[in-house]
Protein backbone atom coordinates (compact mmCIF):
# COMPACT_ATOMS: atom_id res chain seq x y z
CA UNK A 1 0.00 0.00 0.00
CA UNK A 2 0.66 3.62 -0.26
CA UNK A 3 2.02 5.25 2.14
CA UNK A 4 -0.20 7.97 4.15
CA UNK A 5 1.46 10.47 6.28
CA UNK A 6 0.14 11.23 9.74
CA UNK A 7 0.67 14.77 11.13
CA UNK A 8 4.10 14.75 12.88
CA UNK A 9 3.60 16.12 16.63
CA UNK A 10 0.87 13.97 19.20
CA UNK A 11 -0.06 17.55 20.60
CA UNK A 12 -3.59 16.80 21.20
CA UNK A 13 -4.26 16.66 24.99
CA UNK A 14 -6.82 13.52 24.67
CA UNK A 15 -3.97 11.99 22.13
CA UNK A 16 -1.25 12.38 24.31
CA UNK A 17 -3.33 11.33 27.54
CA UNK A 18 -4.55 8.25 26.31
CA UNK A 19 -0.80 7.35 24.97
CA UNK A 20 0.72 8.48 28.27
CA UNK A 21 -1.89 5.88 29.73
CA UNK A 22 -1.52 3.22 27.48
CA UNK A 23 0.16 -0.20 28.12
CA UNK A 24 3.73 -0.55 26.10
CA UNK A 25 5.41 -2.28 28.50
CA UNK A 26 5.98 -4.77 26.04
CA UNK A 27 7.52 -3.17 23.09
CA UNK A 28 9.65 -0.55 25.49
CA UNK A 29 10.86 -3.29 27.64
CA UNK A 30 12.20 -5.27 24.46
CA UNK A 31 13.35 -1.79 23.15
CA UNK A 32 15.72 -1.76 26.62
CA UNK A 33 16.83 -4.84 26.36
CA UNK A 34 17.78 -4.58 22.54
CA UNK A 35 20.33 -1.49 23.53
CA UNK A 36 21.56 -3.63 26.70
CA UNK A 37 22.39 -6.94 24.38
CA UNK A 38 23.72 -4.55 21.21
CA UNK A 39 25.72 -2.15 23.35
CA UNK A 40 26.71 -3.79 26.49
CA UNK A 41 29.66 -1.62 26.49
CA UNK A 42 27.47 1.23 26.91
CA UNK A 43 26.87 1.64 30.82
CA UNK A 44 28.71 5.45 31.34
CA UNK A 45 28.24 8.81 29.19
CA UNK A 46 24.75 10.23 27.57
CA UNK A 47 22.12 9.03 25.54
CA UNK A 48 19.34 11.66 23.35
CA UNK A 49 16.20 9.87 22.94
CA UNK A 50 14.33 11.56 20.25
CA UNK A 51 10.60 12.15 20.09
CA UNK A 52 10.55 10.79 23.72
CA UNK A 53 6.83 11.24 23.78
CA UNK A 54 5.76 10.56 28.09
CA UNK A 55 9.54 8.86 28.89
CA UNK A 56 9.05 6.03 29.62
CA UNK A 57 12.57 4.44 27.42
CA UNK A 58 14.54 7.57 28.77
CA UNK A 59 13.15 6.82 32.36
CA UNK A 60 13.35 2.67 32.13
CA UNK A 61 17.39 3.36 30.91
CA UNK A 62 17.78 5.68 33.27
CA UNK A 63 16.81 3.94 36.22
CA UNK A 64 18.63 0.19 35.08
CA UNK A 65 21.86 2.06 34.69
CA UNK A 66 22.86 4.92 37.51
CA UNK A 67 26.12 6.12 35.66
CA UNK A 68 24.17 7.19 32.36
CA UNK A 69 22.80 10.51 31.73
CA UNK A 70 19.60 10.18 29.47
CA UNK A 71 18.03 13.00 27.82
CA UNK A 72 14.74 13.22 25.69
CA UNK A 73 13.48 15.58 23.15
CA UNK A 74 9.89 15.84 21.96
CA UNK A 75 7.94 18.48 20.07
CA UNK A 76 4.45 17.72 22.26
CA UNK A 77 4.17 19.80 25.52
CA UNK A 78 1.20 17.33 25.79
CA UNK A 79 3.70 14.18 25.68
CA UNK A 80 6.32 16.48 28.03
CA UNK A 81 3.59 16.86 30.63
CA UNK A 82 3.65 13.43 31.13
CA UNK A 83 7.12 12.65 31.17
CA UNK A 84 8.07 15.74 33.67
CA UNK A 85 5.14 14.44 35.84
CA UNK A 86 6.85 10.69 35.94
CA UNK A 87 10.40 12.20 36.28
CA UNK A 88 9.11 14.14 39.55
CA UNK A 89 7.95 10.87 40.57
CA UNK A 90 11.26 9.60 40.63
CA UNK A 91 13.47 12.79 41.94
CA UNK A 92 16.85 10.06 42.37
CA UNK A 93 16.75 10.41 38.40
CA UNK A 94 16.83 14.42 38.11
CA UNK A 95 20.40 14.83 38.04
CA UNK A 96 20.69 12.39 35.36
CA UNK A 97 17.67 12.94 33.10
CA UNK A 98 16.55 16.25 31.08
CA UNK A 99 13.59 16.78 29.27
CA UNK A 100 13.47 19.25 25.92
CA UNK A 101 10.93 20.59 24.08
CA UNK A 102 12.09 21.31 20.92
CA UNK A 103 10.76 20.41 16.91
CA UNK A 104 13.14 18.39 14.90
CA UNK A 105 15.14 19.56 12.77
CA UNK A 106 16.31 22.61 14.17
CA UNK A 107 15.81 21.93 18.13
CA UNK A 108 18.29 23.00 20.47
CA UNK A 109 20.09 20.41 22.72
CA UNK A 110 21.82 20.64 25.83
CA UNK A 111 25.18 18.40 25.03
CA UNK A 112 26.48 19.44 22.37
CA UNK A 113 27.15 15.49 21.50
CA UNK A 114 25.90 12.59 22.47
CA UNK A 115 27.65 8.35 23.04
CA UNK A 116 24.36 7.01 21.79
CA UNK A 117 21.24 8.25 19.80
CA UNK A 118 18.03 6.41 20.08
CA UNK A 119 14.51 6.50 19.10
CA UNK A 120 11.10 4.68 19.53
CA UNK A 121 8.38 5.26 16.96
CA UNK A 122 9.47 8.43 15.95
CA UNK A 123 10.60 8.09 12.28
CA UNK A 124 7.37 7.47 10.71
CA UNK A 125 5.82 10.69 11.74
CA UNK A 126 8.25 12.52 9.78
CA UNK A 127 7.12 14.08 6.59
CA UNK A 128 10.90 14.41 5.48
CA UNK A 129 12.32 11.42 6.97
CA UNK A 130 15.98 12.71 5.82
CA UNK A 131 15.75 15.38 8.94
CA UNK A 132 15.41 12.69 11.21
CA UNK A 133 18.49 10.77 10.25
CA UNK A 134 20.45 14.33 9.91
CA UNK A 135 19.73 15.25 13.26
CA UNK A 136 20.43 12.05 14.37
CA UNK A 137 24.04 12.36 12.88
CA UNK A 138 24.80 15.86 14.12
CA UNK A 139 23.53 14.96 17.59
CA UNK A 140 25.87 11.63 17.69
CA UNK A 141 29.58 11.64 18.35
CA UNK A 142 31.72 10.10 15.91
CA UNK A 143 31.10 6.46 16.16
CA UNK A 144 28.00 6.82 18.34
CA UNK A 145 25.77 3.64 18.88
CA UNK A 146 22.51 3.97 17.40
CA UNK A 147 19.07 2.31 17.70
CA UNK A 148 15.79 3.19 15.95
CA UNK A 149 13.43 0.88 16.23
CA UNK A 150 9.57 2.00 13.88
CA UNK A 151 6.51 0.57 12.86
CA UNK A 152 6.87 -0.58 9.08
CA UNK A 153 4.22 -0.26 6.60
CA UNK A 154 1.86 -3.87 5.99
CA UNK A 155 0.87 -4.30 2.69
CA UNK A 156 -2.66 -3.41 3.17
CA UNK A 157 -5.31 -1.13 5.12
CA UNK A 158 -7.11 -4.50 5.93
CA UNK A 159 -3.72 -6.05 7.32
CA UNK A 160 -2.57 -2.79 9.24
CA UNK A 161 -6.18 -3.43 10.87
CA UNK A 162 -5.49 -6.46 12.10
CA UNK A 163 -2.49 -5.78 13.65
CA UNK A 164 -4.42 -3.13 15.07
CA UNK A 165 -7.04 -5.39 16.80
CA UNK A 166 -4.18 -7.69 17.68
CA UNK A 167 -2.29 -5.38 19.44
CA UNK A 168 -4.57 -2.93 20.88
CA UNK A 169 -8.16 -3.92 20.66
CA UNK A 170 -9.29 -3.00 24.54
CA UNK A 171 -7.52 0.43 23.54
CA UNK A 172 -9.65 3.57 23.37
CA UNK A 173 -10.65 4.26 19.92
CA UNK A 174 -8.40 7.40 19.30
CA UNK A 175 -5.31 5.28 20.41
CA UNK A 176 -6.60 2.84 17.90
CA UNK A 177 -7.56 5.27 15.52
CA UNK A 178 -3.24 6.38 15.75
CA UNK A 179 -1.94 2.89 15.88
CA UNK A 180 -3.79 2.60 12.59
CA UNK A 181 -2.63 6.22 11.06
CA UNK A 182 0.83 4.88 12.35
CA UNK A 183 1.39 2.02 10.47
CA UNK A 184 0.01 3.75 7.22
CA UNK A 185 2.63 6.31 7.68
CA UNK A 186 4.91 3.86 8.22
CA UNK A 187 8.44 3.40 5.67
CA UNK A 188 9.03 0.10 4.70
CA UNK A 189 12.50 -1.64 5.59
CA UNK A 190 13.76 -0.84 1.65
CA UNK A 191 12.88 3.02 1.79
CA UNK A 192 14.66 3.06 5.59
CA UNK A 193 18.28 1.63 3.70
CA UNK A 194 17.20 3.68 0.82
CA UNK A 195 17.01 6.73 3.41
CA UNK A 196 20.30 6.20 5.33
CA UNK A 197 21.86 5.71 1.83
CA UNK A 198 20.89 9.32 1.49
CA UNK A 199 22.76 10.18 4.47
CA UNK A 200 25.71 8.45 4.27
CA UNK A 201 24.90 6.18 6.57
CA UNK A 202 24.65 2.85 5.00
CA UNK A 203 26.66 1.05 7.67
CA UNK A 204 23.55 1.16 9.61
CA UNK A 205 21.97 -2.35 9.81
CA UNK A 206 18.46 -2.20 9.24
CA UNK A 207 16.20 -5.62 9.92
CA UNK A 208 12.58 -6.82 11.07
CA UNK A 209 12.22 -7.84 14.51
CA UNK A 210 8.69 -8.52 14.75
CA UNK A 211 5.51 -8.80 12.60
CA UNK A 212 5.08 -4.47 12.82
CA UNK A 213 8.37 -3.35 13.89
CA UNK A 214 11.96 -2.78 12.32
CA UNK A 215 15.11 -2.25 14.18
CA UNK A 216 18.07 -0.11 12.59
CA UNK A 217 21.36 -0.09 15.27
CA UNK A 218 25.01 -0.12 14.46
CA UNK A 219 27.66 3.06 14.54
CA UNK A 220 27.67 6.68 13.22
CA UNK A 221 30.66 7.21 10.83
CA UNK A 222 34.13 7.77 12.47
CA UNK A 223 34.35 11.25 11.49
C1 LIG B 1 4.50 7.58 18.60
S1 LIG B 1 5.23 8.72 19.69
C2 LIG B 1 6.58 7.80 20.35
C3 LIG B 1 6.93 8.23 21.75
C4 LIG B 1 8.03 7.43 22.43
N1 LIG B 1 9.26 7.41 21.67
C5 LIG B 1 7.59 6.03 22.72
O1 LIG B 1 8.24 5.10 22.24
O2 LIG B 1 6.60 5.83 23.42
C6 LIG B 1 6.05 9.86 18.57
C7 LIG B 1 6.51 11.13 19.27
O3 LIG B 1 7.31 11.90 18.36
C8 LIG B 1 6.98 13.28 18.50
N2 LIG B 1 7.32 14.00 17.26
C9 LIG B 1 6.78 13.81 16.04
N3 LIG B 1 7.35 14.63 15.14
C10 LIG B 1 8.28 15.35 15.81
C11 LIG B 1 9.21 16.35 15.43
N4 LIG B 1 9.29 16.81 14.16
N5 LIG B 1 10.01 16.89 16.38
C12 LIG B 1 9.95 16.45 17.66
N6 LIG B 1 9.09 15.49 18.08
C13 LIG B 1 8.27 14.94 17.17
C14 LIG B 1 5.48 13.26 18.80
O4 LIG B 1 5.06 14.47 19.42
C15 LIG B 1 5.35 12.03 19.70
O5 LIG B 1 5.48 12.35 21.05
Amino acid sequence: MRRIPEPELMDEAEQARAYALADFDEPNERFVQFFETHYPELRTGAVLDLGCGPGDIVLRLASRHPALVVHGLDGSAAMLHYACERLHEAPALSGRVQFIEGVLPGATLPLPAYDAVISNSLLHHLHEPRHFWQVLREAGKPGARVMVMDLFRPESEQAAWAIVEQYSGSEPAVLKRDFFASLCAAFEPAEIRAQLAECGLDGLEVRTVSDRHVLVTGRLPPG
